[in-house]
């Protein structure tokens, strides 16, 4: 017999958690956790897995695009965004970091749970090693990301991105700051060896720091 799909809950919403695809964990809902979006927001979820963080943002604004490099997950994104209603305002689109954003789109929030654990070799071997797997260092998508964000975003936009303690937090901090973006840690998880932060990337420094 055909086992089930596994599922999952988080608040109203159920997610079909696919083959090949990352289960969301304690990073995803940190970001789920603080989303805050007013309507009419466009939204840029980078790296969407099983599309949890899109589905929650498409429940506030009308406007998603969600973007992963693994097959896999587009297709997973997609049946989750069907499962859960928001088809119509969630477009999943397939390629590597901003590839797939057209010329001129921008986005009022763009969420990242990046792939931040340090490993050896560059590449993850499969699919759901590539979700976490960030290099040897942890940083290979977050620097690229870092690079290339603040041309997506709208003058006011802003950018949530997780990252672990694991890959060199206060360096991410550095980084924005090199290309002109305040980046704050706005909440900090402990976990048993990490802590992983939610950073937001603003131009403007209105940011409260807060532990849960
Ligand atoms: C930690 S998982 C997060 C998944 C989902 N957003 C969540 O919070 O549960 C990281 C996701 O980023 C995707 N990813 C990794 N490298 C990427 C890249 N260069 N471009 C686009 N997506 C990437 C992975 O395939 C994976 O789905």
């Amino acid at each position: 017999m055909k086992s089930q799909p596994k599922k999952i809950h988080f608040g109203r919403h159920t997610f079909v958690i696919c083959d090949e695809v990352y289960e969301p964990s304690e990073d995803s809902f940190l970001i789920a956790r603080n989303l805050s979006l007013t309507n009419g927001e466009r939204v840029l979820d980078m790296g969407t897995g099983c599309g949890i963080l899109a589905v929650i943002a498409a429940e506030k604004v009308n406007e998603v695009i969600a973007v992963d490099v693994n097959p896999y997950a587009v297709e997973c994104a997609g049946k989750n965004a069907e499962l859960n209603d928001v088809a119509v305002k969630v477009e999943v689109r397939e390629g590597n970091l901003f590839s797939p954003v057209r010329d001129g789109e921008k986005f009022d929030l763009i969420l990242f749970n990046a792939p931040y654990l340090p490993v050896e070799g560059d590449e993850g071997k499969n699919w759901i090693e590539k979700a976490w797997s960030g290099g040897e260092t942890g940083r290979t998508v977050i620097d690229r990301f870092i690079d290339e964000v603040s041309e997506y975003l709208t003058e006011k936009g802003r950018a949530l991105l997780v990252q672990s303690t694991f890959s060199d937090v206060d360096r991410t901090l550095e980084e924005f700051s090199k290309r002109g973006l305040i980046a704050k840690i706005i909440v900090e998880k402990k976990l048993f060896f990490e802590s992983i932060m939610l950073i937001e990337v603003t131009p403007q420094n209105t940011i409260k720091r807060e532990l849960v």
